[in-house]
């Protein structure tokens, strides 16, 4: 099959992530006999400082020109002076709003191998495995009026969802329940705010379209603390834009870091894909980036994209192979005081030596898996 994929690696440690990320949809095209072409494109700051803004046109025409978009990450102190509408994440918005995807998929996943390296006791995580489906174009984030008004001192955003943008992200995340355990639990502020009590009509009226999933209401608040108390109550989570950020970097420590959590966008012309973590400026460069995130965001894109299930399956199946036989970054590498006693069996590796060993494990399997079909 023929792919173009469109790279933003973008600042911060996006470009050492995203290399190995792409490094294993090569060793997949290779396996399969596909053809995978990469187009790399400036994205963030490290656009701005190349041609003064952060989403390039010829970047955006590249994307909108491919089958998919892998993206790094994006984000710079160096900039950090600058309104919002002119720093890095502000391409990063664009380039979103104009792929037109609405329906952000991330998944967070207990790892029994990692359950001693999550701050939470094993005992909490165990069998965890929760799909948050994030609106990604609404809400606080793109909502107008928005200014900060320096003269009289006040700030404005807007929250606003129209009950179309509520319906339509609402049905991906039934779709998408249907075919796993069977219930919604649609996240919102319906005692304090009237966008939420159009969001949770919304949503119970597009539930009836699905009679076999279960749908539950929670508040965000309450949502935050019972996603530490009991993950495992939880399929799909559905959330608007700015509690879907919030709530998912809170549910990356189920996983044990946000370097684990990968994302998928869909829905719109162009899918994009992008792991949840940032750019990380503080560790860019010293090898101590976790790839993972940004492997299973590329099994992510093999699944949606280009509908290599099987590639994408035996992808996060290399990853649980490496975490299993004791790999770690550093971000995994913390553990409580079981994860001390197996200390020992816990190796200590870099960026780029977890790409090799996900490469490897994934090898392995394929090799298998041809010896099967050639018997
Ligand atoms: C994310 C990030 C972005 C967001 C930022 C970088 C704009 O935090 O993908 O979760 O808020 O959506
Ligand atoms: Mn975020």
């Amino acid at each position: 099959m023929k792919l173009k994929i469109a790279i933003l690696a973008g600042d911060g440690i996006g470009p050492e992530v995203t290399n190995e990320a792409v490094n294993i949809l090569k060793a997949v095209a290779e396996f399969g006999g596909h053809d995978f072409s990469f187009v790399p494109l400036l994205l963030g700051g490290v656009a701005i400082t190349a041609t003064g803004s952060p989403l390039p046109t010829a970047t955006l025409d590249a994307c909108l020109e491919s089958d998919a978009v892998l993206l790094g990450a994006v984000g710079d102190k160096k900039f950090d002076a600058l309104s919002p509408d002119k720093r890095p994440e502000a391409g990063l918005l664009q380039i979103r709003h104009a792929l037109g995807g609405f329906a952000n998929l991330r998944p967070s996943i207990a790892y029994p191998a990692l359950s001693a390296n999550s701050p939470l006791r094993p005992e909490v995580t165990e069998g965890a495995n929760i799909l948050f489906v994030r609106e990604l174009l609404g809400g606080l984030y793109f909502g107008s009026p928005r200014e900060w008004n320096k003269s009289t001192g006040e700030a404005w955003n807007t929250m606003r969802y129209t009950k179309a943008e509520v319906a339509r992200v609402a049905r991906v995340a039934f779709e998408l329940a249907s075919k796993r355990r069977k219930k919604v639990t649609s996240v919102d502020k319906a005692n304090v705010l009237e966008v939420s009590q159009l969001w949770r009509a919304t949503v119970t009226e597009v539930a009836r379209d699905f009679p076999s999933v279960t749908l539950e209401h929670q508040l965000v608040d309450s949502m935050a603390m019972h996603l530490m108390n009991i993950p495992r109550n939880f399929d799909v989570v559905l959330t608007e834009n700015l509690f879907g950020d919030i709530l998912s970097d809170e549910a990356s420590i189920i996983t044990g870091s946000l370097g684990m959590l990968p994302s998928a966008t869909i829905g719109g012309t162009v899918n994009l894909f992008e792991p949840v973590h940032g750019s990380a400026p503080d560790i860019a460069g010293t090898g101590k980036a976790n790839p993972l995130g940004a492997i299973l965001t590329a099994a992510m894109l093999l699944r949606h994209s280009a509908n290599l299930e099987q590639d994408a399956s035996a992808i996060e199946a290399a990853v649980r192979t490496v975490l299993a036989d004791g790999h770690r970054t550093a971000d995994i590498a913390r553990g409580n005081a079981a994860a001390a006693v197996n200390a020992s069996a816990q190796h200590l590796v870099s960026t780029t030596e977890m790409g090799k060993l996900v490469h490897q494990a994934l090898a392995q399997s394929i090799d298998q898996r041809q010896s099967m079909h050639a018997v």
